[in-house]
């Protein structure tokens, strides 16, 4: 018998099917909200934003206020982590982040592993107000950046397009470069452990560079970590609900599942739903996959795209969500009319 005074996400993450599946997006809250824009306005910068516990739960609950989302993600950044150990992060205005790349062992052994969790505390704070705040159907998401993700940011000291300084480190050296990865696999699990304390019902790992690896690479950089993380947390907390989202992984995502053991799987809008049928959702409940173009583009475009992902993949274990992050240009309204769509029961 399942417990259907359960949260709804965490019913269909532990593997049921319900007749209207829970939602949440990623990026729910962000700059196409203008409420988020008005708090943004107040703080002097991204990073100052994400360590006040006040500001952060605001920004969290906004979107769940207007929409109901079944999900509550807490207002953070993937960034956070390499700010916390230490690493310079600033956001420049339409440039994305900026990090003092980490060229070597060197630079790795001046990471403060020690200092992670104190100087994440606002993070953990603002989850404890989240948490106190939220309805009894909504359940909160803590999350992080999964190694190999976030450790392109670590190296290239941004965004990236061909990562040729990581991957030729990682080639070069794999020794050195998995002492990187070794401190962020240890970092993670502590980071969402402590979100995890603070009140985080469900945790989901970003590794949204997971497909820019080949497959021996994507091996040791993409799956062991995870599969480290994810087991260090089931050791800790068995029945708390990990979703990975390998975005990109392509055909790997299948092996990415099995060698993770995560619980749900987050689809990357390029996953083709028959795919997603006859391989992944027997291993895992799926979450995904609307292209983020289409919440933009609104209209009968959108609503068919819903239905037919309803239809295609709301006979098994699912949880709505895009592919990727909303888009800052995305008309509110049109998240509104998602929203509307979702309350109906699958056809
Ligand atoms: O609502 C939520 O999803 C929670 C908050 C959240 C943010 N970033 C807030 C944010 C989450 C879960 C993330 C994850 C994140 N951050 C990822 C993984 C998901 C993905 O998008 O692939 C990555 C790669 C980052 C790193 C990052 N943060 C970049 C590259 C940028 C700049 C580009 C951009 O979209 O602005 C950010 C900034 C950022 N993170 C913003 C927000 C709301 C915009 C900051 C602003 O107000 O200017």
């Amino acid at each position: 018998m399942s417990d259907t005074k359960a949260k709804p996400l965490l019913r269909a993450l532990a593997g049921e099917t319900l007749t209207r599946p829970p939602w949440w997006l990623m990026r729910q809250a962000g700059r196409y909200l203008p409420e988020y824009r008005a708090v943004r306005a107040k703080a002097r910068d991204f990073v100052e934003l994400c360590l006040t516990p006040a500001l952060a739960s605001e920004l969290t609950l906004q979107p769940v206020r207007r929409y109901r989302m079944d999900g509550a993600i807490v207002f953070s950044d993937i960034l956070m982590l390499p700010h916390a150990l230490g690493q310079e992060l600033s956001f420049q205005q339409g440039e994305g982040p900026v990090l003092k790349p980490i060229e070597g062992r060197a630079d790795i052994a001046r990471l403060e592993l020690s200092r992670v969790i104190e100087r994440l505390a606002p993070v953990c704070e603002a989850i404890d107000r989240v948490a106190r705040a939220l309805d009894s159907q909504t359940t909160l998401i803590g999350f992080a950046g999964a190694p190999w993700t976030v450790a392109t940011y670590m190296v290239e000291g941004g965004t990236s397009r061909e990562f040729r300084r990581v991957k030729s480190w990682a080639y070069r050296d794999g020794e050195g470069f998995a002492a990187l990865i070794d401190l962020l696999v240890e970092s993670t699990v502590n980071l969402l452990a402590a979100q995890i304390a603070a009140g985080a019902e469900v945790v989901q790992l970003f590794d949204s560079w997971a497909g820019v690896l080949p497959e021996p690479a994507f091996e040791r950089w993409v799956i062991e970590p995870t599969q480290r993380i994810r087991a260090a947390l089931k050791q800790r907390f068995p029945s708390l609900p990990f979703i990975g989202f390998p975005r990109g992984a392509g055909l790997l995502y299948e092996r990415y599942i099995v060698e993770t053991g995560v619980d749900g799987i987050g689809l990357d809008t390029t996953v083709p739903t028959g795919f997603t049928r006859s391989r992944l959702q027997q291993l895992a409940t799926v979450q995904g996959n609307l292209d983020p173009v289409l919440l933009l583009a609104g209209g009968a475009a959108l609503e068919n795209a819903v239905t037919e992902l309803r239809r295609r993949l709301g006979g098994g274990p699912f949880v709505f969500n895009l592919g990727h992050g909303v888009l800052p240009e995305t008309p509110p309204d049109n998240v509104a009319a998602l929203a509307g769509l979702l309350a109906a029961p699958t056809a």
